[in-house]
This record gives C-alpha cells, structure tokens and sequence, in this order.
C-alpha cells in the first residue's frame, strides 16, 4: 500500500531540494526519531471505532514502527472492514471491545467513537488497566472530562489525547519561537478554522448499507436519548447536541489546543463570549455554521472563529510587540515588527512649521544612533507529506515505554475540552460563560 508519509530517504532528498532551491528550511519530522524503539517491545493495541478518524489514525499508525495493532472493534461491519484495510493488516473484528480489554497482552486503545461516547469507552479501557488515546475533544461535556481526569489519575495511566497539532514539528517549532520571546509580548492571538462545502459542514453521505443489521444502534445509542435507528444521526452526529459540540468540539478544540501547546500553558479560559448563526446549513441540525467567541485568559485575549460558509483558510496568529508569527497549516513564518523610536509625523500636521522643525532637531538630538535594521522575515515549513497523526501516535508509544506524561495528557484535554463547553455556553445562553474553577462549572 502507498503511504503519503514520507520515508528516510524522502526526507533527505527534500532537504537537499530545500538546500538548493527553495528558500523556506523545511523542519525535520520528528517521527524518524521515534522509528527505533527503545526496547524493541512493541506496543500492542487495539482500535476501538474505525470510522472516518480511526481510519485515519490506523493508516498513521502504520508508519509508527513499534507498535503492532491487535484487534479492532466497532459497532458496524463495514467500519471494521475499513480499518482493516487501513492498517493493511488482517486482524482479528469484533462489535464489543470488553473482552479485549480482559487480554493481558494488549497494552494500549486507540479511541476515535463519537464525542458522547468517549466517557463510558475510556473508563472501561482505564479500568482494565490499558493506556489509552483518546481523540479530540477529550469530552462531551464538563462531568465527563472530570470523570476522565480521576479516572486516568487514579489508576495512573498513559492517556493522551487526539489533537495532533500538539505533537506537529511546525507548532512545536513556534513553541520554540514563543518561549525565547522573540514576538515580546503576545496580548492577543486570533485563529480560524474555515470551509465552504457540504462536507466541511459535516453533511456526510450516508453509506447505502446501513441499517440495524450492519450497526449495532443500541450499542451505539446507549448513552444519548433512546431513539429509533437514524443513519443520519449515526453519519453526521457532529450537528447534534446529544452526540457532538458543533463548532467548538469539532474545530476549536483543535486551535485551542495548538495554542495552548505554542505558548506552553494549560489552563481553562476565565471567560468566554460567543456569537454566531445558522444561514446556510440549516437542515435540523442542533448547532450554528458560524461560530465566533472571544476568549479572556490570564494574560491574553484569544479570538476565535470558525465558519462553514467561506473557506478562508486555518491560520493562527500571535500577535506580539515585537513580531507577528503566523501558523497556516503546515507552514510558518514570524515578520518583525519596526518598534524603533520614530520621529512624530501625522500629530505635527496641526504644528506650525516652525514648531515642528523646533521638536524635529530636539528628537534627533536625542536619538543620534540610526535604528538597527529590521530583521528579516523568516519561514518554516514541515516537508511535504507530512503526518503529525503518525508523530503524535509515536509520541503515545514512546511515553506507554517510558510512563512519562504526555504534554496533551487528561489535564491539558480537560482544559481545551472546557474552553469548547465555554464556547457553546455562551452561545446557546446569550451570555457571558465564566469557568468556575473552585465547583468545576461554567456559570453565566
Ligand atoms: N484529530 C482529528 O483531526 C479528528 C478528525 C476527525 C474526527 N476526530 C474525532 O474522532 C472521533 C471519531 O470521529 P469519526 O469522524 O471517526 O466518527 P465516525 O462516526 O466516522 O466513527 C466513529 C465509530 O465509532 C464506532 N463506535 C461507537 N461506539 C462504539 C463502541 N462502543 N464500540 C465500538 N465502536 C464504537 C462507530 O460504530 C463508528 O464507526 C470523534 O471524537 C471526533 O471528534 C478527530
């Protein structure tokens, strides 16, 4: 099978590419230094929902040598038939992952189920002692994240979750950038997450065989209103409250995570203020196409958007004295700002012009010394290719070999999870969502 992940090889004909013509240095995949297990154990998981993103991550964990995939459970046939063919491995399906969870020689679960199902399916992977992955957002809502969190504690368990931006060389590269304070200070931050298709607002087909034969609803439904079969629900739950938090847990949670991981902090916004609208994909769904909400951190503004009407891109910038650095996708670029003392101009329009020749020698004599010259914009980007899934599902293995936590670990989760519920609180209460850190809620 292909991989669209670039080998050793790759890599260093891309450098020397980089070298010799583009002018943009390429960052070094940290994957390749993960590809060399320390033991030479492998990590033995099993995957639990192989949907459209336990695909994905199947077919990133591939390129991750030490780890060896097990088994695979998920609710309907063909879903455990396609992580099959995503890992490229034929492994042993099944609908009900409990008794995998009993075998002592698996040692991890890769979770990609629905967002209202992550609770019930990590607690019983923790509870049988198992490390867990588990995708973005960590929860559904507030309860369930802390659930989570004294499970994982409790039971002291490897746990991560699945915003692999987090474990990206370009975000790990601005981390960099950020901490040596370069950018001086950063009091506001904006990013986007943008798209215009059908797809892009989760209106998913629906595949033709199914029905409650080839999906297990019952299963599926156990912890949302019992309702009868509905494939749509079970294709595009995104767009439903009692399964998905719109917006927020879908997109935001993954700037929210970027972000927090650039400036190296871990933290629940003090508050949160939302608006937003329902123009275009107006088909019954619970939640807006146009999500925008101002975030009040200790120390920085953060305003975000999202919206399924106009694909204007992904791009997350920090605003800082000294520099703006911007983050587009898989590319990177800081542009110094001129904070060199200037003479007055546009407030002298109203001096005489004596007057103003009068301040003009005074400055100058003050400021003899010309400014240093600006220094030049400067870019990054990762090689072409490049999978920050497979880095973060090796950043996983390497910390269930060496029980060291993980930066996107059940606290870090919890945090970016609470600044999502912060996001539709305030825009479905019109108000302003203030987390209360002291009895663990979102008040107004
Ligand atoms: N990190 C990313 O970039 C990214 C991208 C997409 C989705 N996600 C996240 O991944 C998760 C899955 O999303 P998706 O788009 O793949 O959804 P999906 O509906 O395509 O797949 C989820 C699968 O989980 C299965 N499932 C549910 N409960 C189960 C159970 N008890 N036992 C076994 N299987 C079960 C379902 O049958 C389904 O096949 C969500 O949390 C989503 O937010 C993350």
């Amino acid at each position: 099978m292909q991989s669209s992940f670039i080998t050793r090889r790759d890599f260093a004909r891309l450098s020397v590419a980089a070298a010799a013509g583009s002018s943009i240095p390429l960052l070094r995949p940290s994957i390749l230094a993960a590809q060399t297990p320390s033991t030479g154990r492998k990590i033995r998981f099993i995957s639990i929902g192989t949907g459209i993103r336990g695909c994905d991550l199947l077919r990133a964990a591939r390129l991750v040598p030490n780890g060896e995939l097990i088994a695979i459970a998920d609710l309907y046939d063909m879903h455990q038939k396609a992580g099959v063919e995503a890992y490229g491995v034929d492994v042993p399906t099944t609908r009900d992952y409990r008794p995998l969870l009993d075998r002592k020689d698996i040692d991890a679960a890769i979770v990609a189920v629905a967002d209202f199902q992550h609770r019930r399916v990590v607690l019983d992977c923790i509870a049988a002692g198992k490390d867990v992955y588990c995708e973005k957002p960590m929860s559904h809502n507030v309860q369930d994240g802390f659930a989570m969190v004294k499970a994982v504690q409790e039971n002291k368990r490897i746990f991560q979750v699945g915003s692999q931006r987090v474990s990206n060389i370009v975000y790990k590269k601005a981390a960099e950038i950020y901490a040596s304070g370069r950018l001086g200070e950063v009091s506001y931050i904006e990013g986007h997450s943008d798209r215009n298709s059908p797809s892009g607002a989760w209106v998913y087909p629906i595949a033709p065989d199914a029905s409650p034969q080839t999906i297990d609803w019952t299963t599926w439904l156990r912890d949302a209103p019992s309702i009868p079969f509905d494939a749509a629900r079970f294709f595009r739950w995104r767009c439903f409250k009692d399964y998905g938090e719109g917006l927020a847990g879908d997109l935001f949670v993954h700037l929210l995570s970027g972000i927090q991981c650039v400036r190296g902090t871990n933290q629940a916004p003090n508050r949160a203020l939302s608006a937003g609208s329902l123009t275009h994909f107006n088909d019954g769904r619970d939640f807006p196409d146009l999500l925008a909400t101002l975030y009040d951190y200790p120390g920085v503004t953060l305003n975000l958007h999202c919206n399924q009407n106009n694909a204007a891109g992904e791009p997350v910038i920090f605003y800082g004295r000294e520099a703006t650095m911007v983050i587009n996708g898989n590319s990177l670029t800081v542009t110094p700002q001129d904070t060199s003392p200037q003479p007055e101009g546009y407030s002298l329009d109203g001096w005489t012009t004596e007057a103003k020749q009068q301040y003009l020698k005074e400055w100058h004599a003050a400021h003899p010394t010309p400014a240093p010259r600006l220094a030049e914009v400067e870019s990054w980007s990762a090689p072409p290719g490049y999978n920050d899934t497979a880095d973060h599902i090796a950043t996983f293995f390497h910390a269930i070999e060496t029980r060291e936590h993980v930066v996107e670990d059940e606290i870090f989760g919890n945090h970016a999870a609470i600044a999502c519920h912060m996001a539709n609180f305030s825009y479905f209460h019109r108000a302003i969502a203030t987390w209360d850190a002291a009895s663990q809620t979102i008040k107004s």
